[in-house]
């Protein structure tokens, strides 16, 4: 099959941020032009006594803009309750569309807290984003406010600006400082800051990445409204993936409509943070997955599947460091073991190949995956479809770098030596392991035992989720050399938050998947679970 990659007009089309749906909370949204350049001069009238360092950092540039964050520290012992920040560029940046703040002016610029980021206890940090233009140089202005602006003069620089360059200007009390540095996209980055609580941090103890899924955009679980759970993301891991704001629905309702905002809210975030992002995925079946134009598209089914991988991929590129290229194509159940999807339906299996050729073409840096479930060992039959439609695309030569194990697997199936076997045989085609959806319920509703068989979560049961983290995690340590250890992520932060308690085959039973515990909105507890990962790392 041909692969027929769009016209570059139609490559790098996005909606514009009006075109977005109307801005709600901490949405994107438009600046509406210049405004309150009085207000520059009240700011001179602190009403603070407090301090505050702000900073001012570039998460990406290209060519023609960039994306920045500031972030504003209370560094007092008392709470802050309201801030507004300045800056202003020198040369031709220019600010398009923000979030997580209110952004009014036109150079300079003022942005005031949204309702929801207003109070700053001590040592808490607002963040707030936004894109902008630019003609080649991402610049770095000094971030200036009555909070910030205490005694003396500061500093600030430019950097070049370079899609795989970051750069930094912060100012706390008269003192202001630069800097540029590498931003991290290889494996074995960590987030750049901890809560400071009095745990390790996770991802500090593996060279490969420890990631997390995350809800964002409008979901109310999102990590950017919960200030706990942004916390304890960046305290213990150094990748996300969009628990649901990366697929197909989201990012390409209709046929000529792509809608990053979430999206990049989200990226952005990651990467201002230390953290990568694992990109999950161009390419699902599923019923509530699959835009209803794309179930009724008559035109030419691979080519506008080639545009949508391609467009996806070229918009990410450089700031995403892996993706879920296709996700559950295979099934075992079929004589030719592919699912009988929508994609398979309009093209056989063709289609697989060219979304991996497609996303190359677009992105030939970023890691390639394919993702399944029950493809880690226990499952003998569909292993068997997973090996064989590996061999055929390394025999095509097809850009594939790695296979994703999600691994929602039970506490007592698949065995460790199933895992073992599955690991090495992914290992010996040279390709990386992920797993990229861990969680471990520890109700198995397919058991012989009655179901569910725990109905609360004793510290025997406990014990054995512990046992059952820390096993898998040395058996990846043990299996996957590090050149090929493409990561491990865990499928939510905390119990309240999985899946599992959504998915049917639960019935409404409790279980306790992940590696932390706690109220909604934190504070999180650390679960044996999570000990069980970090004793493993450890080789404990
Ligand atoms: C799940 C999300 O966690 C849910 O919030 C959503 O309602 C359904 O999808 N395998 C995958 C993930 O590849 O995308 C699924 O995520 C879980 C199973």
């Amino acid at each position: 099959m041909p692969i027929v990659r769009p016209p570059a007009s139609l490559r790098f089309q996005t909606i514009s941020p009006s075109a977005h749906r109307a801005p709600t909370g901490n949405k994107p949204r438009k600046l509406v032009g210049a405004l309150l350049f009085t207000a520059l001069t009240a700011l001179g009238a602190a009403p603070y006594s407090a301090l505050a360092s702000c900073e001012y950092s570039v998460s990406n540039a290209w060519n023609s803009g960039f994306t920045a964050n500031v972030r504003v520290t209370n560094d007092t012992d008392s709470a802050i309750d309201g801030w507004q920040v300045q800056w202003q560029y020198s040369g031709d940046n220019r600010v398009t569309n923000t979030w997580n703040a209110e952004v009014s002016g036109g150079n300079p610029y003022i942005a005031t807290n949204a309702g929801w980021n207003a109070s700053l206890q001590p040592g808490q940090t607002a963040e707030f984003g936004f894109q902008g233009t630019s003609t080649g140089t991402a610049e770095v202005p000094q971030v200036n406010g009555a909070l910030c602006e205490h005694g003396g003069s500061s500093s600030s620089s430019s950097s070049s600006s370079s899609s795989s360059s970051s750069s930094s200007s912060s100012s706390s009390g008269g003192s202001s400082s630069s800097s540029s540095s590498s931003s991290s996209s290889g494996s074995s980055s960590g987030s750049g800051s901890s809560s400071g609580s009095n745990t390790t941090n996770l991802y500090s103890l593996a060279e490969f990445p420890i990631g997390v899924a995350v809800a964002a955009g409008d979901d109310s679980r999102s990590f950017l409204r919960i200030p706990e759970k942004e916390s304890t993301i960046k305290q213990h891991f150094s990748q996300i993936t969009a628990e649901n704001i990366m697929k197909m629905r989201f990012l390409h309702p209709a046929e000529n409509t792509y809608d990053f905002a979430d999206a990049d809210q989200m990226v952005d975030w990651a990467l201002s943070n230390g953290l990568t992002v694992h990109g999950h995925t161009f390419l699902w079946h599923h019923e509530y997955q699959v835009p209803d134009w794309m179930r009724n598209y008559n035109g030419d089914f691979q080519i506008m599947l080639n545009e949508h991988v391609a467009t996806i991929a070229d918009h990410f590129a450089g700031r995403v460091t892996s993706w879920d290229v296709v996700n559950e194509v295979l099934d075992e159940t079929q004589s030719n073991c592919y699912r009988n999807s929508l994609f398979y339906q309009r093209l056989g299996s063709d289609y697989v190949n060219a979304a991996f050729i497609a996303a190359d073409a677009a992105d030939p840096e970023v890691d390639l995956y394919y993702n399944d479930y029950s493809i880690s060992g226990g499952n003998t039959a569909k292993f068997n479809c997973l090996l064989t439609m590996l061999d055929e695309m390394q025999a095509e030569e097809v850009p594939i770098d790695g296979v994703g194990l999600q691994m929602h697997i039970q506490i007592d199936w698949p065995t460790t030596s199933h895992l073992r076997s599955a690991f090495q045989a992914i290992v010996d085609r040279g390709l990386k392991v992920k797993i990229t959806e861990l969680d471990v319920p520890v109700n198995n509703p397919y058991s012989s035992a009655p179901f569910p068989q725990y109905t609360q979560y004793t510290p025997e049961v406990a014990a054995l989720q512990k046992a059952r983290y820390k096993a898998i995690v040395q058996t990846y340590l043990d299996v996957v050399p590090p050149a090929q250890r493409g990561g491990i992520s865990v499928w939510g932060l905390w119990d309240g938050d999985s899946w599992i308690l959504d998915f049917e085959n639960w019935q409404g039973a409790d279980d306790w998947p992940l590696l932390f515990n706690g109220p909604a909105n934190g504070p999180y507890q650390e679960k044996p679970a999570l000990e069980g990962f970090a004793e493993a790392l450890l080789g404990q």
